[in-house]
């Protein structure tokens, strides 16, 4: 399987070395393209793959071409890939906000899938949400999978609307996840702990509970009920949650990044 990159940042990087790692192809079946020389000669000391600055040698002869750049550099990448693709080959955005027909119109390429992966990706932990259009062949989608696979979890959705909300839940997520960390480690120091010993505490204990939830199958209330005794002092902490409007917190601001989704997608 021959794949090129467009954009190896952050995202890029953790696609290249997922894929990699689980032996999906070679370093010099993967050809990455990017507007930074000092990017690409990092990635090819660090990965062995191809580089290129051309795009049309990226592109030629690659069963996937993966588009990786930032939302912002999408308007302007289109046009200078536009015309180079054949009938062939997939086109495997994760560009937030990107709907997959306006990818299809500007690389003037109908087989599209669209991904919404998450950092943890980087650490082979990543959840990926994505869907393809239906020009897509089932070995495509088969390919775009493996991929999206060994970066992590990934669960195909037949629907691009849920990429939206996914992407307030499970892309924004970690975001999430790293405000409450800080927060409580913030909390752990006020209430006397030492700094030493407080991140660790803070991550196992989430860490801990997430493994816990996935592992046991059993509802988070169950879980929740199983640590709060009467009258102690998890009742005593939750009450605060509650009080604060944790709850609702959370809803607003998933709504709030799922409106903003669907607003980027238009
Ligand atoms: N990070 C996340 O949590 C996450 C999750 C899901 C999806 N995504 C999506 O993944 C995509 C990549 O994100 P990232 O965090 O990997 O971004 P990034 O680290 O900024 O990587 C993008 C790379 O593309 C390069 N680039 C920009 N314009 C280009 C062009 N016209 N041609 C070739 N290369 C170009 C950038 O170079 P310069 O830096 O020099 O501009 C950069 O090296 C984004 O669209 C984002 O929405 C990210």
């Amino acid at each position: 399987m021959k794949i090129a990159f467009i954009g190896g940042g952050v995202m890029g990087e953790a696609m290249i070395r997922g894929i990699l790692n689980k032996g999906l192809t070679t370093p010099q079946d993967i050809i990455v393209n990017d507007v930074s020389s000092a990017r690409l000669a990092s990635l090819k000391k660090e990965y062995r793959v191809r580089v290129t600055d051309d795009y049309g040698i990226a592109v030629k002869g690659s069963n996937i071409v993966v588009i990786a750049v930032k939302p912002q550099n999408l308007a302007e990448l289109m046009p200078e890939l536009e015309g180079r693709f054949t009938p062939g080959q997939l086109v495997l955005s994760i560009v937030a906000g990107a709907a997959m027909a306006t990818i299809a119109k500007g690389l003037g390429h109908r087989s599209v899938v669209r991904a919404m992966p998450n950092t943890p990706a980087q650490i082979g932990q990543g959840m990926s949400v994505w869907t393809a259009s239906s020009e897509a062949s089932q070995r495509q989608k088969g390919m775009a999978r493996s991929i999206l696979g060994a970066m992590g979890r990934e669960i195909y959705v037949p629907d691009e609307k849920y990429i939206d909300m996914a992407t307030a839940v499970s892309g924004s997520g970690p975001a999430y996840i790293f405000l409450v960390i800080e927060a409580l480690v913030d909390a752990a120091v006020h209430i006397g702990l030492p700094h030493e010993m407080v991140e660790e505490l803070v991550l196992e204990t989430v860490v801990g509970a997430a493994r816990l939830a996935q592992e046991t199958g059993k509802h988070p209330k169950a879980l929740r009920d199983m640590v709060t005794s009467p009258g102690g002092t998890t009742a005593q902490g939750l009450l605060k949650l509650e009080e604060g409007g944790l709850r609702d917190l959370l809803l607003r601001a998933v709504i709030a990044a799922y409106e903003k989704a669907k607003e980027l997608r238009g």
